[in-house]
């Protein structure tokens, strides 16, 4: 199998999940980064481009130049990957798609419900394969969680508490450098702080694990750092399709916690507590009492989740093999796609329809938010 090309928006100097994404793509040896627009100005880009070995011919000084031109070559990239401040999600990710240039943006896709459907439509218009990069679901221990559920051994599902408090944003008069900035700046980060950046990780760990279709939402999400203008502490009440409910939390001043995601599932015969912090295991507790630790590379796993696995137990696999998982789903079907052997049930990332479901969870909340903390339908 030849390796796929890629090209990167996004992951300039000193930036963060750029890097990660290339990482996590490295893990397979499955694609090869040529080309890039790593930051808005050409000069940043080739320093990028020159520490990656990147032709400076495919070092370009806009998105839309990238896509024009890398669409117009014979070698051109097999896929983007969007990895800028939210504002540049959509024109980037439409820059591509309307190239036929297959697409990997992070979370969260966009900033309107209107962007999301356009991304949506006309990624299926053209035909185009879509990641979207909620990192956590990679992990075994989530897709366990999911192939659990799927096979009834939780029984109905009766509630779900959810939560991402992260601490790096607790001091009044800091912004978390470059990357607390742009997220605390309605210009590059949209309508919304805490719940785009946070939020939509919970909204997307639960419906991917459960299966639950949100209903309706009531939101209170407040700006509690002085100084800030944005949320910086979500609480949301769900109700799911089917009358189950849910109870998410996130927030940026929750001293103590870095990456706490966190999810608690209370079925009929069970319940399930799954840390992304300790993502090798999954504990589950039995309508008996009984409580039973299945770690990652043991036995117990489901065999949907545990062929995700890739080094002996006792050898941590976390976060990275999360997001390489991501991606060795999604070039397997571009490489499908090119064999002419692709079958949509082989797509087992968080496509472009996860993204859509993100925005409009956060498009919900705002609106139940400003109505004065009241239900509203998604
Ligand atoms: N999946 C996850 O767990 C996860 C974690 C962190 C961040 N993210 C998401 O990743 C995205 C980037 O976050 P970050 O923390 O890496 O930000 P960052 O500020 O560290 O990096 C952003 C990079 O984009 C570049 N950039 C900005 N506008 C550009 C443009 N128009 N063209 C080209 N390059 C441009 C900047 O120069 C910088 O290099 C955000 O959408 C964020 O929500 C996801």
């Amino acid at each position: 199998m030849k390796k796929l090309k890629y090209g990167m928006v996004g992951g300039g100097p000193g930036s963060f999940i750029g890097d990660a994404h290339r990482k996590a793509i490295n893990i397979d040896a499955m694609a090869e980064l040529v080309a890039g627009c790593f930051s808005r100005t050409i000069e940043k880009c080739r320093e990028t481009g020159d520490a990656l070995g990147i032709d400076p011919d495919r070092c370009y000084a806009t998105f839309d130049e990238m896509a024009k031109a890398e669409a117009a070559r014979e070698d051109g990239i097999d896929f983007a990957v969007v990895v800028t401040p939210n504002v540049s999600h959509y024109p980037a990710c439409k820059a591509f798609l309307e190239a036929g240039i297959n697409v990997s943006c992070d979370k969260p896709l966009c900033l309107t419900v209107e962007q999301a459907e356009e991304l949506e439509k006309l990624a299926k218009e053209k035909d185009l394969l879509f990641l979207v990069t909620y990192t956590y679901m990679g992990h075994v221990t989530a897709k366990h969680i999911r192939e659990f559920i799927k096979a009834g051994k939780l029984g109905k599902i009766r509630t779900v508490m959810a939560e991402y408090p992260q601490g790096w944003l607790n001091k009044e008069g800091e912004w978390g450098g470059k990357q607390g900035e742009w997220r605390c700046d309605p210009k590059q980060s949209g309508g919304v702080n805490c719940l785009g950046d946070l939020g939509t990780h919970i909204e997307n760990a639960v419906s991917h694990m459960t299966g639950l279709k949100i209903k309706k939402v009531l939101a209170k999400m407040d700006i509690v750092v002085p100084g800030r203008v944005l949320d910086d502490n979500d609480v949301v009440l769900v109700e799911y399709e089917g009358g189950a409910t849910g109870c998410y939390w996130a927030s940026q001043f929750a001293i103590g916690h870095d990456n706490d995601l966190k999810v608690r599932i209370y079925g009929e015969k069970g319940s399930i507590l799954w840390r992304q912090e300790e993502c090798e295991t999954v504990t589950m507790i039995d309508a008996d009492g009984t409580i039973v630790e299945r770690h990652r590379g043991n036995g117990g796993i489901e065999a949907e989740a545990a062929k995700y696995g890739r080094l002996p137990s006792g050898h941590t696999e976390g976060w990275l093999e999360s997001m390489g998982n991501l991606y060795k789903c999604f070039i397997n079907c571009i490489n499908a796609r090119k064999a002419g052997t692709f079958t949509p049930d082989m797509i087992d990332y968080p496509s472009v329809e996860a993204g859509v479901e993100g925005i409009k969870f956060v498009a919900a909340c705002l609106k139940s938010n400003e109505a004065g903390n009241v239900w509203v339908e998604v």
